[in-house]
């Protein structure tokens, strides 16, 4: 087998990993996002501040049959890589998965990494985990379960109008006499952009993750900045709502949607209510705000995919009221080599 690292001004090349990634998506898992060559492309060549992506295909005898990435963070998770490992469906069961996996242990380490992180899709009954291969694959090589996932969709026009009218009055009944909404799209006003970064950045700390021991990474204004840009760049619209508390000016509440350009499929991004204001209703009222944003934004929205840890009460409580559906189950590996 050849592994070659794939320049990202290499569009080609690029493009035989895309599609082969997709077709390995499709064959196993079908309710995934679906996911779009130009912002794939565009935050490859733009990276992100203080990660790094590496992409590679893998070839037999010059024919394509995997793509593989490696990601590694330089600010935080020193120890660790994260790892991605596709197989063309039509190429499976030749070990070529394990010798692109042993590929990246190799290149992992090079960079000083002994921890690996890897996930894959499951059906939603814990009984038939073991029909996914990536399952299988990632047990026979001794990673271990960290986080389970549940995938979730809510279809746009699901939500009557009644039910989203009671929604909001509840959660603003709550909310609205110490909190106010503020809603934006791309870069945040300059007054919260600070406020942006540093909520933001608590993401690792405040949202559940089972047994994995991964850190946050802070992100500076300009790291946030830079990721926007690249967002923008590549036709992604971020949409969020924040809530201010009215007397301390104190940022309280956010939630981020993705919205690609002129694609029915929206992606859920952080949800979050810094720990001093929980409790208000703060998480169902920006989710409320920010459906509206999208409604009045983008008419072609149909869709929001969002991915929660099963153990995550709260978000998946507010997800259940606006009538978000289960899917399927994403699992989060985690193995340590040293
Ligand atoms: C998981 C995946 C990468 C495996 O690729 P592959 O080339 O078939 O893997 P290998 O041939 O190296 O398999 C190594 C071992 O994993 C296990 N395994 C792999 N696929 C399996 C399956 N469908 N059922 C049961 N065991 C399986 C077996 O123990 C296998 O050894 P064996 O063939 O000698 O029994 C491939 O199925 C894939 O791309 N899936 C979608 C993406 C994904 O889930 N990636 C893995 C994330 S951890």
């Amino acid at each position: 087998m050849e592994i070659t690292y794939i320049d990202p001004d290499d569009t080609t090349t690029l493009r035989l990993a895309f599609d082969l990634m997709q077709r390995a998506i499709q064959h196993d898992w079908p309710h995934s996002m679906p996911m779009d060559f130009r912002f794939y492309q565009a935050s490859y060549q733009r990276g992100k501040p203080g990660s790094e992506h590496r992409y590679y295909l893998a070839r037999e005898q010059g024919r394509p049959v995997g793509a593989l990435t490696l990601g590694l963070n330089h600010k935080a998770n020193l120890k660790s890589a994260f790892l991605d490992v596709f197989v063309d469906p039509d190429e499976r069961r030749k070990g070529h998965g394990t010798a692109m996996l042993e590929f990246l242990y190799s290149e992992g380490r090079k960079a000083g990494r002994h921890t690996f992180y890897a996930d894959t899709h499951t059906e939603l009954d814990p009984d038939r985990k073991a029909e996914a291969p990536g399952f299988s694959f990632a047990q026979k090589h001794g990673f271990d379960i960290g986080l389970e996932v549940v995938n979730r969709i809510f279809e746009v026009t699901d939500l009557s109008a009644d039910r989203e009218r009671e929604l909001t009055e509840r959660a603003e009944r709550s909310a609205a006499g110490d909190y106010e909404l503020r809603s934006f799209i791309g870069h945040p006003p300059v007054d919260l952009k600070q406020a942006v970064a540093a909520l933001t950045s608590t993401t690792m700390d405040e949202v559940p993750l089972g047994d994995l021991e991964l850190e946050s990474q802070k992100d500076s204004v300009a790291d946030r900045e830079h990721i926007t840009e690249t967002r923008l760049q590549s036709g992604v619209r971020p949409m969020y709502t924040v809530a201010c508390h009215r007397e301390t000016g104190e940022l309280a509440a956010l939630t981020l949607l993705f919205v690609y350009d002129r694609l029915p499929d929206v992606y859920q991004g952080l949800t979050i209510v810094t720990p001093r204001h929980r409790g208000h209703k703060l998480g169902l009222w920006v989710k409320m705000a920010n459906l509206r944003l999208l409604r009045r934004e983008a008419e072609y929205a149909q869709r929001i995919w969002t991915d929660n840890a099963d153990v995550n009460a709260q978000m998946n409580a507010i997800n259940a009221a606006m009538g978000f559906k289960p899917v399927d189950m994403v699992l989060e590996f985690q193995k340590k080599t040293e």
